[in-house]
Order: C-alpha cells, then sequence, then structure tokens
C-alpha cells in the first residue's frame, strides 16, 4: 500500500476526537472551487426536470420519487426543493435556483467530480483520522439557493449511511462562503459520542422506513454553528448531530459533500444507497 502523506497536525487531531467536527481552512483554492461549481452548474443545465414529470409532477409521486431516490446510488440525479413545480412537473421558478441538490455518484462517474473528490487532501486526512481502508460512498453538490433554499433538520449522517461498526465521516466543502445568514451548518461539539437514535433503510417492500431506538430531540442548546469560507473543508463525525437553516439572504450558499465509509466495516445490504455490481465503491485509487 502506497504511504500517503499526513496533513492533520496533533492539536487537529485532538479537536476532531473531542468535538466530533474539524474545519480545515484552505483545504481547496478558489480555483479548484470554482470548477466544481461551474461543473455542477453545467450538469443542471443539461437535466430536464420534464423528462422525469412522474417524478417531479405534485399528484401522487411518493412512490416514483421513492424509485428516482433509491435509484440514485449509482447515477447522477437531481432533487428539487419543496413547492418549486407546477402539475405538470415544469418548474415555476429558475432551474439553477429550483435544484436542492445533485447526488450520489458524480465522484464515479464526472472526471470534474472525481477530481475534486480523490484530491490528496482528501486522501490524506481520511488516513489521518483512521481509516485504513476508504471508500468514497456517495457525493452530494448542495445549492442552497438565495431565498430558496430549504433547511436541513437535525440529523447524524450514521442514521442513513449505516455501517457496523459506524464509519461513516463527511467530506464537506464550502463552496461559497457559509455563515450564518446564507444558512451554515450548525452542530453539537461533543455529540458525537452519543448512541445512534435512528437508522433509515430500505423495508424490503420498495419504500423506506426509520427505525426508532431513541425517540428524544437532540439537545440543541450547545449548538454552535459551523462558518466556513470558501475552499474549507469541514470533517463531521457520523454520530454528530447536526443541521443547517433555510437560506434567506440574498447570497448563494453551494457546498459539495463526499462521504466516506471503512471497507473493512460491514455495509448492510438494506441501507437507501447501494449500487449496481457493475461500478463497486472505490476508494482514493485512479479508476481501473
Ligand atoms: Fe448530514
Amino acid at each position: 500500500m502506497v504511504e500517503v502523506m499526513s496533513r492533520l497536525n496533533g492539536d487537529q487531531l485532538s479537536c476532531w476526537e473531542r468535538d466530533g467536527f474539524l474545519v480545515v481552512e484552505d483545504a481547496f483554492s478558489a480555483a479548484a472551487c470554482e470548477t466544481l461549481r461551474a461543473r455542477a452548474l453545467d450538469l443542471v443545465d443539461a437535466f430536464d426536470p420534464t423528462d422525469d414529470v412522474s417524478v417531479f409532477d405534485t399528484n401522487d409521486q411518493s412512490h416514483a420519487q421513492d424509485d428516482y431516490f433509491l435509484g440514485s446510488g449509482d447515477q447522477i440525479r437531481f432533487f428539487l426543493e419543496e413547492g418549486v413545480t407546477d402539475g405538470s412537473g415544469r418548474l415555476t421558478t429558475a432551474k439553477s435556483e429550483a435544484v436542492n441538490k445533485i447526488g450520489h455518484a458524480m465522484h464515479d462517474l464526472d472526471d470534474v467530480f472525481d477530481g475534486f473528490s480523490r484530491d490528496q487532501t482528501v486522501e490524506s486526512i481520511a488516513s489521518d483520522i483512521g481509516f485504513i481502508d476508504p471508500l468514497l460512498l456517495q457525493s452530494m453538490y448542495i445549492f442552497k439557493s438565495p431565498r430558496v433554499g430549504g433547511e436541513v433538520t437535525w440529523h447524524t449522517d450514521h442514521t442513513f449511511l449505516w455501517t457496523e461498526p459506524q464509519s461513516v465521516v463527511g467530506f464537506w466543502v464550502a463552496i461559497d462562503d457559509a455563515t450564518v445568514e446564507n444558512g451554515c451548518m450548525w452542530a453539537v461539539p461533543g455529540g458525537h459520542t452519543g448512541l445512534p437514535r435512528r437508522r433509515f433503510r430500505r423495508d424490503g417492500s420498495g419504500g423506506t422506513t426509520m427505525d426508532v431506538f431513541n425517540p428524544d430531540p437532540w439537545n440543541i442548546d450547545s449548538a454552535v454553528p459551523i462558518e466556513a469560507r470558501q475552499g474549507t473543508l469541514v470533517l463531521l463525525h457520523g454520530s454528530l448531530p447536526h443541521g443547517s437553516g433555510p437560506n434567506t439572504s440574498d447570497k448563494s450558499r453551494h457546498a459539495y459533500t463526499v462521504h466516506v465509509i471503512e471497507g473493512q466495516s460491514v455495509y448492510p445490504a438494506d441501507n437507501w444507497l447501494q449500487r449496481a455490481e457493475s461500478i463497486p465503491f472505490r476508494g482514493f485509487q485512479p479508476r481501473s
């Protein structure tokens, strides 16, 4: 195995272990962020929501939406904000503002996203925090557009990207400056040490369900905003409660996130995100 250069110092690793998140400034250049933004906007340009009218119309679409979401683990798909289409799937707002996010396999299907996701910095940090056989599980380009971008309610990523034992870590990158004003993330420092409270999974009959082990709401009294300038990388432990408010400002808040899991953990067959055999999860090594 090739030796990977270290990127985090001892203080940073201590913060990571104590807080369950870590802010790494200047992990990506402005140019790299702008290249990723341009590619995401190109993908949105090429997306025609009327092609997916059964998914995006407003009548009885929950089954089609389930299929569209559950089939996105090895695809590049587009997820819209609430209430931005009419009954025939036509957008009622500009397409670039109507898209909530793109997911979930750009890092394996698109060269620009592949290169960004497998940047040396990400690989080094994954090694620094203890991954032995890191696998890039999913990617999301999040738009959180001005005045339209919705809130993300409090959750942990382990709930949705379950492994045994827990291993998922989010590598979140600010493509725009993220501030309290435009809906930055919030997290509870140290909240990653609690037991799992929920697990979202396939229900075996084409839908999904949420197992609830502990119905208590998160105690978010000690939550802190994670403001981040463009190019900042925020590491998020899979058991850390986090969320973000809506973007009520006039400022864009694009972000990109890749979730990494440990290849030596068990990845359950009833996790919502599954891959076709022809496109297995891949680590940081180049495509063969
Ligand atoms: Fe999350």
